[in-house]
């Protein structure tokens, strides 16, 4: 596996690649990886003779603070977790490698991306955007692995791809969770030792909610206030929102039909959680 730093290295091995008939995969991170990255990675490894993984912790995502200093970084973990899990390539390159001046030029979704996470992290999105447009830029054709943990994520993602025609395939993965429920994420290092036993009620609210919809509710403010009960109990902790709403638009309109996606969103002291299920309502 070789580590690679610099943009035109990395789109010279990955041309080369292509070149001599190979099938590029891609995983974006912003490292600390854990069992959730390899699952993505795995998924890569399975479906493309290559697999490149990035590790870049974009500072573009980050609003004035929020954790970008303090976010948990790790590179010769991550390196071995690449190596375990498959991968040929991680790219790492530095803050000045990806932007030697500042960015002017700024991807935004501004449909996709405006509710539920968007009214919380305004910048969050077009942060995103900008970082994995500019990634797809350098990795070239390939398919791309993203975790349904960030539900609204892969839909910015998806949706930037596609209006924009770029040639790459966005795979949404499975969560990959704790044994208790908990969605893995390198935040959860943040979570105090009594946040980490309410952070299972995450899960608990959308079975709630997956159980009012299985029960033939309909209405959204009906399965939201079935998951707002149970995270009532995580008492160290803020709920910014419990939704349920269409898959795709992540907006309500009238009653649930067809794919609904249930979406929760917890801010404990400093870890902000956020988790997510879906069902089909018929
Ligand atoms: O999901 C993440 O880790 C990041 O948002 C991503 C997609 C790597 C962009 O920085």
């Amino acid at each position: 596996m070789q580590i690679i730093r610099t943009i035109s290295e990395i789109r010279a091995v990955l041309d080369e690649q292509r070149a001599a008939g190979n099938s590029v995969g891609f995983v974006p991170t912003m490292g600390y990886l854990h069992d959730g990255h390899v699952s993505l990675i795995r998924a890569s490894v399975e479906a493309n003779a290559r697999t490149v993984v990035s590790v870049f912790v974009n500072p573009l995502q980050f609003a004035e603070g929020e954790d970008l200093e303090d976010y948990p970084r790790d590179l010769d973990a991550d390196v071995a977790y690449c190596r375990g899990a498959g991968a040929d390539f991680v790219f790492a390159p530095s803050v000045e490698e990806m932007y030697p001046s500042p960015v002017d030029t700024v991807v935004s979704c501004p449909g996709v991306a405006a509710p539920l996470e968007g009214e919380h992290r305004p910048s969050h999105f077009a942060g995103v955007a900008t970082v994995v447009a500019k990634l797809f830029s350098i990795v070239g054709p390939c398919r791309a692995y993203f975790g349904a943990k960030d539900w609204q994520q892969v839909a910015v993602v998806t949706r930037m791809a596609a209006d924009l025609s770029m040639p790459v395939e966005v795979v949404p993965c499975p969560i990959v969770r704790e044994s208790d429920g908990l969605a893995m994420s390198s935040r959860n290092v943040y979570l105090t030792a009594e946040e980490r036993a309410q952070a299972p009620l995450l899960r608990r609210a959308l079975d709630a909610g997956l159980s009012a919809v299985a029960d033939g509710e309909r209405d959204p403010a009906a399965v939201e206030a079935a998951m707002s009960e149970v995270l009532a109990g995580a008492s160290l902790g803020t709920v910014d929102y419990a939704a349920a709403v269409p898959a795709h638009s992540l907006v309500a309109d009238g009653s649930l039909a067809g794919e609904v996606r249930l979406l929760v969103a917890v801010k404990f002291s400093k870890a902000r959680l956020i988790d997510n299920d879906g069902c089909v309502a018929d």
